[in-house]
């Protein structure tokens, strides 16, 4: 019993979690991805603690800055009153003109958010030990580079840039709108010296040869893919609503198939997103060839407690399987390695439908 015990305790010291991802060194690839969940050192530090390989902070929004000017300018809180005067009064004075006064004041939000996150990211690095990656989503060419400068000097070891494009103004063509992740990439690759990465959405005419070419600009990563905000109708109340918020275990599908097309053939790393809820789905999309996946939805649905319980099951079917290290197992069933490629491809289930009556 006691060999068995020291023969198991050998075994398990050979299990190697450990990977690159953004050139960064994670003890192991599960990430926990960008989210309200990770907007406090309180919850990074519990994170770190229970073993995930990264963390991607939440998104800094620029959609947020302009709350937050709406917000000043129709609180009712004290606190606001003496800055409220104090916009009034450049506006009443006429020393600008209302719109240089609702630039000053768009400005000072964006200070004010911005100097919010940056505190973020800088408690975040001394309060954890694992790598930190900020997240940016802007709307303006100017804004993504400025919040990546600032965000790189605060320390973050990463960036993840969430850029989410529906195609959906009929007067512009697919090459319009994919011109607009270049030209952000561009813009942010002459500011910041940071690894980053895109997390993009699935919507382009050419995912393969977008992906590609977008992998081909330098960037550190693709993350596949984000989970957009979905539209609902409430056949009740005859209104617009909104649909689950989280995503459910079922929802990896379609990130596995463009984890597997994609792995090997396009020249940056790849982070599985959407769906991921317990240890076989992260060993799917590694098999797939994900060099790290990210979590969210089943941290608001259990709670952080799972993620050593991820390891353990990852571990233990690395053990079965007699795998040692991730890279050992990581894309043996992507597109290029798969003996059948033509699985990751049909999108029809014409024999499938064919037997069923
Ligand atoms: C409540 C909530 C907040 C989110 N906030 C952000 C965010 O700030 N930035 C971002 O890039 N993604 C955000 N996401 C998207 C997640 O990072 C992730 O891409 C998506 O939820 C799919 O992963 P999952 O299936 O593991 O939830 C958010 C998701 C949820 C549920």
């Amino acid at each position: 019993m006691v060999q068995n015990l020291v023969s198991s305790i050998k075994f398990k010291a050979m299990i190697d979690l450990s990977c690159k991802y953004l050139g960064l060194h994670l003890k192991n690839p599960l990430i926990v991805g960008s989210s309200g969940l990770t907007s406090s050192v309180e919850n990074l530090k519990t994170i770190a603690r229970l073993g995930a390989g990264a963390v991607i902070l939440k998104s800094i929004f620029e959609e947020q800055i302009k709350f937050e000017t709406d917000k000043f300018l129709n609180s009712n809180d004290p606190g606001m009153k003496s800055w409220q005067d104090a916009f009034e009064g450049i506006v009443s004075k006429k020393e600008f003109y209302h719109e240089e006064a609702f630039d000053y004041l768009t400005n000072y939000a964006k200070e004010h958010t911005l100097s919010h996150y940056l505190k973020l990211v800088l408690d975040a690095k001394q309060a954890i030990d694992i790598p930190v990656i900020a997240s940016i989503h802007c709307s303006t060419q100017y804004d993504w580079q400025y919040f990546a400068k600032r965000i790189q000097e605060a320390g973050a070891d990463a960036l993840e840039l969430n850029v989410y494009l529906l195609p959906s103004d009929f007067d512009k063509t697919s090459s319009d709108i994919e011109q607009v992740y270049f030209d952000i990439i561009h813009e942010v690759k002459k500011f910041i010296t940071i690894p980053f990465a895109l997390k993009i959405g699935y919507y382009f005419s050419s995912l393969a040869q977008t992906a590609l070419k977008l992998s081909e600009t330098g960037i550190a990563g693709l993350t596949l893919f984000n989970r957009p905000y979905n539209p609902d109708i409430d056949i009740e109340t005859l209104h617009v609503s909104a649909s689950n918020m989280y995503s459910n275990e079922a929802e990896y599908h379609h990130s596995l198939r463009w984890v597997a097309l994609l792995a090997g053939k396009i020249k940056c790393n790849i982070a599985a997103s959407t769906g991921i809820h317990n240890y076989e789905t992260i060993i799917k999309q590694l098999l797939a060839g994900a060099d790290a996946v990210q979590m969210v939805s089943v941290f608001y649905e259990k709670n952080f407690e799972i993620i050593p319980q991820m390891i353990a099951g990852i571990e233990s079917w690395m053990q079965d399987h007699n795998f040692n290290t991730i890279n050992e197992f990581k894309g043996l069933l992507s597109h290029t390695n798969v003996h059948n490629p033509a699985s990751y491809e049909r999108v029809q289930f014409i024999r499938l439908y064919s037997s069923i009556v």
